[in-house]
């Protein structure tokens, strides 16, 4: 295993369409050693997701790091496909490794059918709500080489993250739209 750089935003990898893998390819060597390079680049970065491409690697492969209370699961997505259920929204303050000391205010679709192999080459087909749906629909961009800032609805709502404080600026954003 090994720590990989990340990409950063600017580099034209993180650009392009990431590629399907064959389903026999999920459970080869090369692949565990991929995602197990994916986990330990995500843990020395402090991340909670990371796609392939941004370590360069143009394979369609995410992982994410579900906060549960006391716990976090991680997950490992093969070819991940999102349907979008409805068209009601999430906004959130979005952060990415590949946009190291920025956050965005993005709005996404707050339900999806979700579809992906697993590390054990298994299909599965899932509906996910709420933070987790923001999480694999940023994640899952990556591969389509989209960046949320691509998703920002308006770029006032972008800052450093040490120095914005999200409520105070959405609120300062939302009344000069009325002002
Ligand atoms: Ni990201």
């Amino acid at each position: 295993m090994a720590v990989r750089t990340i990409l950063r935003a600017g580099n034209p990898i993180l650009r392009e369409r990431a590629t399907e893998f064959e389903v026999g390819e999920i459970q080869t060597e090369s692949t565990r050693k991929l995602v197990a390079d994916m986990f330990e680049t995500m843990e020395s970065a402090n991340g909670q997701g990371l796609a392939a491409p941004q370590i360069g690697e143009l394979k369609r492969v995410v992982i994410v790091r579900l906060f549960r209370q006391e716990e976090y699961i991680d997950r490992v997505l093969f070819n991940p496909k999102i349907t979008v259920i409805g068209d009601s929204k999430l906004g959130s303050w979005e952060g990415c490794l590949s946009v190291p000391g920025f956050v965005g205010y993005v709005e996404r679709i707050r339900k999806i059918k979700l579809e992906f192999y697993n590390e054990s080459a298994k299909k599965n087909v899932e509906t996910v709500e709420g933070y987790d749906a923001v999480v694999y629909q940023h994640e899952c961009d990556h591969l389509d080489g989209i960046l949320y800032t691509d998703r920002m609805i308006d770029s006032r709502l972008f800052g450093f993250d040490d120095v914005t404080d999200t409520q105070e600026l959405k609120a300062l954003v939302r009344s000069s739209y009325t002002g």
